[in-house]
């Protein structure tokens, strides 16, 4: 066991805050058959969402009581200190299975070995930013995480990018990490899906966990496509249970593409517990086996997808998991005229925002469309 009191500053190789605990040591009855631990490094890690989502984790909500975890967390030199005050916090919740907390501001540090890269940092929009500004101050970052992972994280990390525009973020991300299988990343858009089955609850007069089937398709931007077309409500289509069409198309709509912008509106900030809580679902997602008939949405490579989305592109789907991490794409939605025009809407969008992040991904010929409408969402006040 090494153990260095938090609050001083040392010379450890992830910085000031090191607790190392191997259960193999431990005689304890309940620690006997627990898993090999798992690492998880986390970016923005002195941030909101992660203020949220690590507690989660270190709790074992997310992995289950009988899987010890490392927690790696990645600061820049402004929140380094702050990192140790998340760290002390961490310490102080005596949590059985928290069998690591490392901290540090290097991604070739913090990312070594990691079995799970959950990619939350991102500069929040300023006021009167660009798309095209945004996309290049954040793909720049990603960039150079993705080369980290490329060197030092384990072959089989799974990636989770939350960090906005997250689904370039994470094509760049994943360009700069070609030792990764690119089915390896992911871009949130577990949160849009969790905000579409609330309102579909409150619209049907039901209780959440009854909506199943609902799928984002494309961009987490204002031009996400959250389909109630496949979407169940008590097993039933959910067109049958909400039959109001207008409803569907113009309310729900364009209130789950933008329903970001509005929390921001409201807070000042992004959404932080919300999108923490999206991130432990996104990961339970991939490592318990999906319901029967069942999906969940995530933003994932479009290599060889079944709808005719170009390839190339972190688009979101239908997805499901047999709990081993991995995720297959399900086949056979209904796309009627309806989703087939929007979904090509976000398509384009991301087509136009790879082209204009190519020189971040090793890409020479990419045509930057100036003129795209922007649909990002609003970003931080
Ligand atoms: C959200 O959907 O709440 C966030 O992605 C918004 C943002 O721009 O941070």
């Amino acid at each position: 066991m090494r153990n260095t009191p938090a609050g001083s500053v040392t010379n450890a190789p992830l910085g000031v805050f090191v607790l190392e605990y191997d259960a193999k040591n431990e005689d304890l009855e309940k620690t006997k058959n627990w898993k090999p631990i798992v690492k998880i490094a986390v970016s923005g890690a002195a941030g909101q969402i992660s203020n949220h989502l690590l507690f989660k984790i270190a709790s074992g909500e997310v992995f289950g009581k009988d899987q010890p975890v490392a927690l790696r967390l990645l600061g820049s030199e402004r929140s380094q200190v702050a990192l140790e005050g998340v760290a002390m916090e961490l310490e102080d919740c005596l949590f059985p299975l928290l069998r690591e907390v490392d901290i540090g501001i290097d991604a070739r540090k913090v990312f070594a070995d990691a079995d799970w890269a959950l990619l939350i940092g991102a500069k929040p929009r300023g006021p009167g930013m660009e798309r095209g500004d945004l996309l290049e101050m954040n793909g720049g970052i990603f960039a150079e995480q993705g080369k980290a992972l490329n060197e030092v994280a384990k072959k089989t990390c799974k990636v989770m990018v939350v960090g906005n525009p997250c689904n370039t973020n994470a094509l760049i991300c994943m360009a700069n990490a070609p030792s990764l299988d690119k089915r390896n990343f992911h871009a949130l858009t577990r949160l849009d899906e969790n905000r579409a089955k609330c309102q579909l609850a409150l619209k049907a007069g039901v209780f959440y966990e009854t909506v199943s089937n609902v799928t984002i398709w494309g961009n987490h931007s204002t031009t996400q496509v959250p389909d109630f077309v496949n979407a169940k409500i008590g097993g039933e289509i959910c067109t049958d249970v909400i039959e109001d069409r207008e409803w569907l198309e113009n309310d729900f709509t364009p209130a789950i593409q933008t329903r970001g912008g509005l929390l921001i509106k409201k807070w000042g900030r992004s959404s932080a517990a919300s999108t923490a809580v999206s991130i432990a679902d996104a990961m339970k997602a991939l490592v318990t086996p999906t319901k029967e008939g069942d999906w969940f949405s995530s933003a994932v490579i479009t290599d060889g997808n079944p709808y005719g989305i170009e390839e190339g592109l972190v688009f979101s789907m239908p997805c499901r998991s047999k709990g081993d991490g991995s995720y297959e794409i399900v086949e056979g939605l209904k796309i009627n005229d309806w989703l087939r025009e929007r979904i090509k809407k976000s398509e384009e969008e991301l087509s136009g925002e790879k082209g204009c992040v190519g020189h971040l991904m090793g890409i020479t010929d990419g045509v930057c469309a100036a003129d795209l409408e922007d649909t990002l969402l609003p970003g931080e006040m």
